[in-house]
């Protein structure tokens, strides 16, 4: 069968389109121009921080933001093993060694005890992932980082527009980074950004993003830098997207609302776990997730290739644990991220999946849950 309902899929609804062929015509295509400029200046008013610096994606805006943080080679940094591989890499990419924390089941992301528990006089900074846009507990692990002087990177890239206590996700740590890949909340194509909290190494993290060229004097390169520059015609696709994150935003949560109450009679019957409702923590649902309650990674495949093949709905798994890939393996063992691994599902979530449809999705899954149970 032809899949019907994808994971996700970029909407641009807006402006998107006139911006960038206004970008087109301007002749203003490459890494300098207008667009760029108020893209950077929507993202940094959204965060309520002075100061946002696009990059060329998510990835390299880590690598940029650990730089700028002064990680160097032979330091630790904590970082959640259930994560997108980025988080990791980053790291690794500056020479320091990733450490990895389980997650909390309840949370899906790692806790500030975990991340107390791993730390060593090594430990340089901790790398907290809002994990599919569900916030992790980064007020705890802020202060935990204060009291140690270490620095926190927040990883945003799937939690843009998320919120604890009302403060903007990404704007705890001494530095936050975000995505704008194709089935992000907004997207660019290929896209990301950085902030950085202190003045002079968000200086430092502009300099390193265009080939470390001073950013009075042209030509002269003081340090070693990367061309990591978003385009401007990203960022009039950027611009476009980010005036209508509000709309982008409400949707998933409406989304996210109807799945939770359709499928509400699995976790009461135990076999499905949904994202908890953590008072003060509002998530972005980037895409909506739940976990299944037993029968390991053998029956999560079943259902989701049933899921595919009988009904044309894409699913996806949890992202395999850090500790379990090639160049991270450790052979410890983080229980909680391993189950959550093993059972965990991402389902269809984009702006414009009707309810009804959302109804269908449920039904198919609650039969074959059910039906596998
Ligand atoms: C948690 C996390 N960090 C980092 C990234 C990297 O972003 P990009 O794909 O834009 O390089 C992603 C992207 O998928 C992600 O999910």
């Amino acid at each position: 069968m032809n899949i019907r309902f994808q994971v996700s899929k970029p909407v641009l609804c807006g402006n998107e389109r006139r911006y960038v062929i206004d970008a087109i015509d301007s002749g203003w295509i490459s890494s300098n121009g207008a667009y760029l400029q108020k893209f950077e200046h929507a993202i940094a008013k959204m965060l309520q921080v002075d100061e946002c610096l696009s990059a060329s994606n998510g990835t390299t805006a880590l690598h940029l933001a650990c730089l700028a943080l002064g990680l160097r080679a032979g330091e630790e940094v904590i970082v959640p093993s259930l994560t997108y591989v980025a988080s990791a890499n980053a790291v690794r990419y500056c020479g320091a060694t990733p450490v990895f924390v389980d997650c909390d089941l309840k949370t899906w992301n790692a806790s500030a005890e975990f991340i107390e528990r791993a730390w060593t006089p090594r430990t340089a900074g901790v790398l907290a992932v809002h994990l599919y846009g569900l916030p992790t507990d980064v007020a705890q692990i802020a202060e935990l980082c204060r009291d140690r002087g270490a620095w926190l990177l927040e990883d945003c890239a799937e939690s843009l527009g998320a919120k604890v206590f009302g403060r903007p996700a990404g704007s705890f740590g001494d530095a936050a980074t975000f995505s704008f890949y194709g089935n992000k909340t907004i997207s660019t194509g290929e896209g990301g950004a950085v902030h950085v909290r202190d003045p002079a190494r968000r200086r430092h993290a502009k300099m390193l993003r265009g080939q470390g060229m001073d950013l009075e004097r042209r030509y002269w390169h003081p340090i070693l830098g990367y061309n990591y520059r978003m385009t401007n015609i990203a960022g009039a696709i950027g611009l476009g997207q980010i005036e209508m994150l509000d709309f982008h935003l409400a949707e998933r949560r409406r989304i996210a609302k109807r799945y939770a109450e359709r499928l509400h009679p699995l976790e009461v019957e135990g076999l499905l776990q949904l994202p908890a409702q953590i008072a003060g923590y509002e998530g972005t649902y980037w895409l909506f997730s739940a976990v299944l309650t037993a029968g390991g990674e053998k029956r999560r495949e079943t259902i989701m290739r049933y899921l595919a093949r009988d009904y044309g709905i894409e699913t996806r798994p949890f992202f395999v644990p850090m500790h379990h890939l090639p160049m991270y393996a450790s052979g410890e063992k983080l229980p909680n991220t391993e189950f959550l691994s093993a059972h965990g599902i991402n389902f269809p979530t984009y702006t414009g999946l009707r309810d009804e449809e959302i109804d269908e999705i449920c039904a198919a899954i609650t039969d074959l849950v059910r039906r596998s149970a």
